[in-house]
């Protein structure tokens, strides 16, 4: 097992500036998830980790080692590649058995961690056959059945479980974290869909445009984004934001629009400071509005009209209409109100994001 450090790595391609100073830390048999959108510079990160890649400049270490003259296949790691890269003319367990081959095991040391692991992967039925003639999800699963049966020092994972359909998705994350767990290798894993992040990680480094926004646990990241950025891009319905005033009204300090009023909670008053003019945004996410169908009396309310609504099963999304903005509310209970009637919204003041207007930056840093 072998820690990773990243020192102000920087990856450019001419002018593409793929990966732009960053530095984060990826403890001893932690799992550390690089999060974002397309093109923000997760995979160039990756196969410069991997070595495929050489810095522009920047330094990486395993462990103590400097490892940027190191070669790929001296650095003792097991990747998935995000195109799976297996080899066309061997069969699926030939496949995933290489790499221990190559080491020089034989197939009597090795064949029942073989069968082990296809089994989990729910591949065990397609050894025989060869890459051409299974599906994409389960090209991708052999892959991560190669990296896995490595036992390497570090997995270093780029959207492995991206062409699953929804439910394998769901099982191959347990399958993963659960083997990870037990292996505990030091993980990186590159993905764009923020629930893999939030239900795999330790910790989550969040992308965007070759920068990293906010390195921290689900928890962290979930309730105390640092930016916007960070903000919109987890949790699903998105949070909603709002663009305020913080205005005091006979000494209670409020967020007003021209449609709200939000009444700034005592915990987030001393955050206030941070912020260089009134002019805000104010976040809130769609769990953490209560609707009403009737003004309740004494409430900070909202009035907005019911706009659509959107059936979960469990949960409902209620669209509302405030203004000029769309709020979305999830809820799971059931209100008999009909689309285009009145509605109130109230917003859990502990539970409110302020962000400045100008720098995007959250104001509980
Ligand atoms: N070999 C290359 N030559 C030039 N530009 C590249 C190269 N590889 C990547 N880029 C550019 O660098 C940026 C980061 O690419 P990267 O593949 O790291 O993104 P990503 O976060 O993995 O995206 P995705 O989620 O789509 O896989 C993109 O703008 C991409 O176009
Ligand atoms: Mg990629």
């Amino acid at each position: 097992m072998v820690s990773i450090r990243v020192e102000n790595l920087k990856k450019y391609f001419r002018k593409v500036k793929a990966v732009d100073d960053i530095s984060f830390e990826v403890k001893n048999g932690e799992f550390m998830a690089l999060l974002g959108p397309s093109g923000c510079g997760k995979t160039t990160t990756l196969l410069t980790l991997a070595g495929i890649y050489k810095p522009t400049s920047g330094k990486i270490f395993f462990g103590d080692y400097l490892v940027n003259d190191v070669q790929p296949r001296d650095r003792n790691i097991g990747m998935v590649f995000q195109s799976y890269a297996l080899y066309p003319h061997m069969s699926v367990y030939d496949n995933i058995s290489f790499p221990l081959k190559a080491k020089g095991s034989k197939k009597r040391e090795f064949h029942d961690r073989v069968v082990n692991i296809v089994e989990k992967l729910g591949i065990g039925h397609l050894l025989d056959r060869k890459p051409s003639e299974i599906s994409g999800g389960q090209q991708q699963r052999v892959a991560l059945a190669r990296a896995l049966i490595k036992e390497p020092q570090i997995f270093l994972l780029d959207e492995p479980l991206s062409n699953l359909d929804a439910r394998l998705r769901v099982m191959m994350r347990a399958e993963i974290k659960k083997l990870q767990n037990d292996l505990r290798i030091t993980t990186v894993y590159v993905t764009h869909d923020q629930v893999e992040a939030l239900t795999m990680a330790d910790r989550i480094a969040v992308f965007s445009n070759g920068k990293i926004m906010q390195i921290g646990d689900p928890e962290e990241i979930y309730n105390r984004p640092q930016n916007i950025f960070v903000a919109q891009f987890i949790g699903n319905p998105p949070m909603n934001f709002v663009e305020a005033e913080i205005k005091e009204v006979e000494g209670i300090t409020f967020a007003v629009s021209k449609n709200l009023k939000i009444r700034i909670d005592d915990t987030l008053k001393p955050y206030l400071k941070n912020l260089n003019s009134p002019n805000v945004i104010v976040g809130i996410r769609p769990e953490d509005i209560k609707i009403y169908k009737n003004k309740e009396l004494n409430r900070d309310l909202t009035e907005g009209i019911l706009y659509v609504i959107e059936p979960l099963g469990r949960d409902e999304i209620y669209n509302v209409k405030v203004g000029e903005s769309l709020l979305k509310v999830i809820t799971e209970e059931k209100l008999k109100i009909g689309v285009g009637e009145r509605v109130y919204c109230e917003f859990d003041a502990k539970k409110v994001h302020i962000f400045d207007r100008e720098s995007e930056i959250s104001i509980r840093r």
